[in-house]
């Protein structure tokens, strides 16, 4: 970079809602065309379960962060976070949908990422949702985590 330019980036304000969410960070995120758009869509539509964090709650919500990305690594973990309820079911269409799950992913565990993911598309997100997770969900979660741990025992 320039000096020039890195000494007006130091100077010029950062908008504060970029400030806040540290979104700046992320600039340029595979599979999110905005990426404000993607965090206002998940601060309305899912961090009532899972929260700000991603920390989840003890009661009901399992932690997405440092944890999320980790499903796509083991077979059926793809299709898996585009079938579950909150997912599937939540009030967003399609494409900006598969924004949102690629957001959350490079958001709250980017570094589980496996390298070559190819984000997530409308397409792909309109065919999973059609066959959402019900009360199955829990049950395919627990397959998958241990599947992942069984994975991360071998190291891999
Ligand atoms: C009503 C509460 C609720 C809402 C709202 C919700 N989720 Fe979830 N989410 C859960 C629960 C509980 C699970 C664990 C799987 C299951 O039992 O459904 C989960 C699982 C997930 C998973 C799979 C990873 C894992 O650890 O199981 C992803 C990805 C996810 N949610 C993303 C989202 C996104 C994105 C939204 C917003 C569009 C959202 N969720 C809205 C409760 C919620």
């Amino acid at each position: 970079m320039k000096l020039g330019l890195a000494l007006a980036l130091l100077i010029l304000p950062v908008p504060a809602a970029a400030a806040r969410s540290g979104d700046q960070a992320f600039a340029s995120i595979p599979g999110v065309e905005r990426p404000e758009r993607a965090r206002q869509n998940y601060i309305l539509k899912c961090q009532g379960c899972h929260g700000p964090t991603a920390q989840g709650n003890r009661s009901n919500t399992p932690p997405m962060a440092d944890m999320v990305a980790r499903f796509l690594a083991v077979p059926g973990g793809r299709a898996f976070l585009g079938r579950v309820p909150g997912v599937a079911t939540a009030a967003v269409a399609d494409a900006e949908l598969a924004e949102l799950l690629n957001w959350t992913l490079y958001r709250f565990d980017a570094a589980h990422v496996p390298p070559g993911f190819k984000p997530y598309g409308a397409a792909e997100i309109g065919k999973l949702r059609k066959a959402p997770l019900r009360t199955d969900a829990a049950s395919t979660r627990r397959v998958l985590v241990d599947d992942i741990s069984k994975a991360q025992a071998a190291g891999k």
